[in-house]
């Protein structure tokens, strides 16, 4: 059967009809708010290169992570930029760090929003690696046992999810097993699964003040060229005891994101990451693109491809226009 018979077109003549046939719908709930926390009271200092995102000291966080709350955002995520750092990274897993104070700070707060922590040493080290050094690159074993230390610390603290974005092999294992043995054999893990090393992250570094200080991340994250590489990566995080898994960057990955919806029935989750970010809001800026359609067709967009759940910049912004 063909056209005139069918006409596509009939279903799209009005607003009502579109809406009613409509297959992805974005709720704030799909929405994870990343968050940058630093030392010091009444800080609020604007990313130059991500408009509308602030590094926050622990109350004005506190504040912020409230009103997300309010909003009905599902949870936000956690980057810290510590008083200082050392080449072991050691503010990630001391008690005191700066991820672990806001947790603390942002857990008494709110009853309704995940606090998810970023595990990762970058933001940590003074070279800016995710991990501990050896003859020029990121030794993978050594760093196990450091992120697993940082895992338990912010459990401690009372994180709801430990969200690691290292890259190591075998990190999901050591996490899950430093956490049980601590008592925390309940809280789950959402793996960065499938991260690339993309270009993309660049206004991240500024964010989080966390780029490499030597060479570049390609020894541990992925290469963009590669799909089926990704699904043995997820394979691998979920055989780990990975509970959620995520695809990073989102845009330009969004076959990895269809992909990984089909192959594993674990819930998937995409970031649009810093420069995804930066990109529509510089674009709009110039009065090239609509800030708020595109927004919402990207989100739609990776929601469509099969996200569970979507790490945006955008997270406040696009619950507030639903
Ligand atoms: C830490 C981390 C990065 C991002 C999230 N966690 C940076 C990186 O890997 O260099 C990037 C997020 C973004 O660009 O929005 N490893």
């Amino acid at each position: 059967m063909g056209f005139p018979i069918m006409r596509p077109r009939r279903l799209r003549s009005s607003q009502a009809l579109r809406k009613a046939v409509q297959e992805t719908q974005l709720s704030p709930r799909d929405f994870i708010y990343p968050m940058f926390v630093c030392p010091g009271e009444n800080v609020r200092r604007e990313i130059s290169a991500m408009p509308g995102n602030y590094q926050l000291s622990i109350d004005q966080l506190v504040a912020e992570a409230k009103e997300a709350e309010s909003l009905g955002i599902a949870g936000i995520i956690l980057f810290g930029l510590p008083e200082s750092k050392d080449p072991e990274g050691s503010d990630a897993y001391s008690d005191d760090g700066i991820v672990q104070r806001a947790i603390r700070a942002v857990k008494q707060e709110v009853s309704d929003l995940l606090v998810i922590a970023d595990t990762c040493l970058c933001e940590y080290t003074s070279h800016g690696h995710c991990g501990h050094i050896v003859d020029g690159d990121v030794d993978n074993d050594a760093t196990l046992e450091l992120l697993a230390k940082s895992a338990v610390a912010q459990a401690r603290a009372g994180a709801d999810i430990i969200a690691p974005s290292d890259m190591m092999d075998g990190r999901v294992e050591a996490i899950r097993d430093a956490l049980d043995t601590n008592g925390f054999d309940t809280l789950p893990i959402l793996s960065y699964a499938a991260k690339y090393a993309s270009v993309f992250y660049g206004p991240f570094r500024e964010a989080a003040e966390s780029a490499p200080q030597f060479g570049d991340r390609r020894s541990y994250q992925m290469d963009p060229p590669n799909q089926r590489e990704a699904m043995r990566e997820i394979a691998l995080d979920i055989e780990e005891g990975a509970d959620i898994i995520m695809v990073k960057p989102a845009m330009p990955y969004l076959d990895v994101v269809f992909r990984a919806k089909q192959e594993f029935d674990l819930p998937v989750a995409a970031y649009q990451v810093s420069g995804e970010y930066s990109m529509i809001v510089a674009a709009a800026r110039n009065g090239w693109l609509d800030l708020d359609r595109a927004m919402t067709e990207s989100l739609t967009c990776i929601k469509r491809a099969g996200a569970d759940l979507i790490l945006t910049y955008f997270a406040k912004t696009m619950a507030r226009a639903l």
